[in-house]
């Protein structure tokens, strides 16, 4: 029988256990899985969320694991789900076991929504992660598109409208613009399309925008970010290529315009102009990874127009109390 533990992630055997679990149950090549340090700082509670990761054992070995995050400064009715389980031994109920576990955890919380997110092959149906939420009565809100650029790359060259001016950094961000820049990670989820289920924004403040910057460093995650100004040197968009430890993978992460400014090409403007400021870190790794509502028409094609092509489809599902 399965023996369910809770995952003390302060304690590096047993998050290990956990992570070894993860790692070997993503086996798809559009499966990017987090590295261990930032898997371990993902899962860690922190003022933003409390979070809860669990073990499933057979007979003292690990072969299910499933973590839920629980936001604490918005979306507080939201839980967040995941599970995984090793494949030799899957459709023995083991998944179900862990579900079951996360889901009485969200409600003794006192949330009413829990969300998960499989992934599935851009020519499939659906695979296991997909009928596993549905056979647990979830339902999906959105669909979103996954996209990967190969690397090397082939550049287009930067066309900026006038009006606006671009600044790049990696690190800290500038003093002057942490607050409008944290308000530009805070509108997401507003400003971009996303379904029905009730998502609210982000909390984001500069002491977030901070705490962001020092748990990247802690990871080794670098980031490059870029900015567009309008003439009144207000900060209108942002984008981020996020370049993880491994050497290896490259995801692109939040890119936004606010509403007023778009329909100036600001978009492929930020994205190429990323591209050119990370020309060094880019270097060696194998391609980068996007992720956008499927129905986001604009950023799909300034997508396609950089050369990246869909390999996947995640389903945003949620199951309501
Ligand atoms: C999804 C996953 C966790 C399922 O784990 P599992 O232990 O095999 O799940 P269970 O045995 O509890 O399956 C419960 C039900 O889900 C459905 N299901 C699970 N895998 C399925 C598959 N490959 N095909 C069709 N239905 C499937 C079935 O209804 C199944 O019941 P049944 O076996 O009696 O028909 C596992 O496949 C996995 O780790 N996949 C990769 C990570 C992932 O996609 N996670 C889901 C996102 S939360």
């Amino acid at each position: 029988m399965l023996v369910i533990e809770r995952v003390d992630l302060s304690d590096t055997p047993s998050f290990e256990a956990l992570y070894d679990v993860y790692a070997r149950s993503l086996t798809r090549d559009f499966d990017g899985a987090w590295l261990a340090a930032e898997k371990r700082v993902n899962l860690t509670d922190d003022e933003y969320g409390a979070k809860i990761a669990l073990l499933g054992r057979l007979d003292g070995a690990p072969v299910a694991g499933g973590w839920v995050v629980m936001p604490l400064r918005d979306n507080t009715d939201f839980a967040f789900l995941e599970v995984v389980v090793l494949p030799e031994h899957r459709r023995r109920g083991h998944g179900s076991a862990v579900l079951e576990q996360l889901i009485g955890i969200s409600r003794a919380s006192g949330r009413s929504t829990d969300f998960a997110m499989p992934v599935w092959g851009v020519d499939e149906e659906g695979d296991a992660g997909r009928w596993f939420v549905e056979a647990h009565g979830f339902e999906l809100d959105i669909m979103d598109a996954v996209r990967e650029l190969s690397l090397p790359a082939q550049l287009l060259p930067l066309e900026l409208d006038p009006h606006y001016t671009l600044e790049t950094w990696r690190g800290p961000c500038p003093d002057e613009w942490v607050d409008e820049y944290a308000d530009l990670r805070r509108i997401l989820t507003s400003e971009a399309p996303s379904g029905d289920a009730g998502l609210e924004d982000e909390y984001w403040d500069a002491a977030r925008v901070r705490k962001d910057e020092a748990d990247l460093v802690r990871v080794g995650r670098e980031m490059q970010v870029v900015v567009a100004r309008a003439g009144s040197g207000e900060l209108v968009g942002h984008t981020q290529l996020a370049f993880p430890a491994d050497g290896i993978e490259v995801y692109q992460w939040d890119t936004l315009v606010r509403p007023e400014h778009r329909g100036h090409g600001l978009g492929l403007a930020l994205k190429t102009r990323a591209l050119q400021a990370s020309a060094d870190l880019l270097e060696g790794r194998r391609r980068i990874t996007t992720e956008n509502a499927a129905s986001n028409a604009h950023m799909i094609a300034v997508n396609e127009k950089l050369g990246f092509r869909q390999t996947a489809w995640t389903g945003e599902y949620v199951r309501t109390l």
